[in-house]
């Protein structure tokens, strides 16, 4: 396998792992972790990673400066989730949100990062009416929001819409088990996929791959079942509360980062604790502000 910290002068073609992940790549570099890719990630390095045994990571971002910052990061994906709805938009649900607001947040990521493969989520009626409806939104956020692919929620039932897409060049990332977009239909946040519903997932996740998908994510699904689905599959998975053994894992940004309050899923682990971070910051500023001490001559013209 090449090594993945390719120098920038090598052509796409001979691009084979731009990601910084995975057992094969961390034993050939000691510093993986610092890894960054060469050139642009493409849905052929994320079939590589299946290939090779190796992990990719993913997030959320809505805008330029994370996006900025999770791609030099060395994220491979980026997610311009639908679930800006309720982590942008202040709505409750991933349902109100639309594609005319999710376009200008797919066009700030898409811009701002170099490197990471931009995955756009169709949001909620704008695929489900026809393929023919699903190839037009498709076709605008990879023309007006610059993404590379998207991202549609669904059972087998999707099977000839992921294929009109395909056919039409939109790369389709496939999302089953719980989708958000559902929530209302599934009864609330239900892990899905238990028991002989397990068999179930597997047939929605073979249908969606043969039908073209490049990759399935699967959302609060059992570890096991995960793990069947993916060895069913020759696309990498991605999963989200979906155990260990999916290709790529995905968390919404303001989760992984604890910006967002209250109550988290079982399946997010926060890597860092930005509420607090940004809240001292605006009381220290406050206060400053309020004994005169800000600005001070420094920032005075
Ligand atoms: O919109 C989103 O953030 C998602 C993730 C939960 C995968 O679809």
């Amino acid at each position: 396998m090449a090594p993945s910290n390719l120098p920038e002068s090598t052509t796409p073609a001979e691009v084979s792992a731009p990601y910084g992940s995975g057992p094969a790549a961390a034993a050939q570099t000691p510093s993986a972790p610092g890894r960054k890719p060469a050139g642009r990630v493409r849905i052929h390095h994320l079939q590589q990673a299946k290939d090779n045994g190796e992990h990719f990571a993913m997030l959320t971002a809505y805008e330029q400066y994370t996006a900025e910052i999770f791609d030099q990061a060395g994220i491979e994906v980026l997610l311009v989730g639908d679930s800006a709805s309720n982590n942008v938009f202040g709505n409750e649900t991933s349902l109100p949100v639309t594609v005319d607001e999710l376009l200008p947040l797919t066009r700030a990521v898409s811009r701002a990062a170099k490197r990471a493969l931009i995955v756009a989520d169709l949001p909620f009626g704008s695929y489900e009416v026809s393929p023919q409806q699903a190839v037009a939104t498709g076709v605008r956020f990879l023309k007006e929001g610059l993404a590379h692919a998207v991202k549609i929620e669904g059972t087998a039932y999707y099977a000839d819409t992921v294929t009109a897409m395909v056919q039409a060049g939109i790369p389709v990332m496939a999302h089953i088990g719980f989708t958000p977009q559902s929530e209302h239909s599934l009864g609330g946040y239900r892990v899905q996929g238990r028991g002989d519903d397990a068999q179930r997932l597997v047939a929605d996740a073979v249908a969606l791959q043969d039908a073209g998908a490049f990759s399935v994510l699967m959302e609060m699904v059992p570890a096991e079942t995960a793990a069947v689905v993916d060895a069913a599959l020759r696309v990498p998975t991605v999963g989200i509360g979906a155990g260990k053994d999916t290709t790529g894992q995905v968390l919404v940004w303001q989760d992984m980062a604890g910006l967002r309050g209250g109550k988290m899923a079982k399946f997010v682990k926060q890597y860092a604790d930005l509420r607090t971070t940004l809240g001292d910051a605006a009381a220290a500023y406050a206060e400053e502000v309020r004994s005169g001490q800000f600005p001070g001559p420094e920032h005075s013209f």
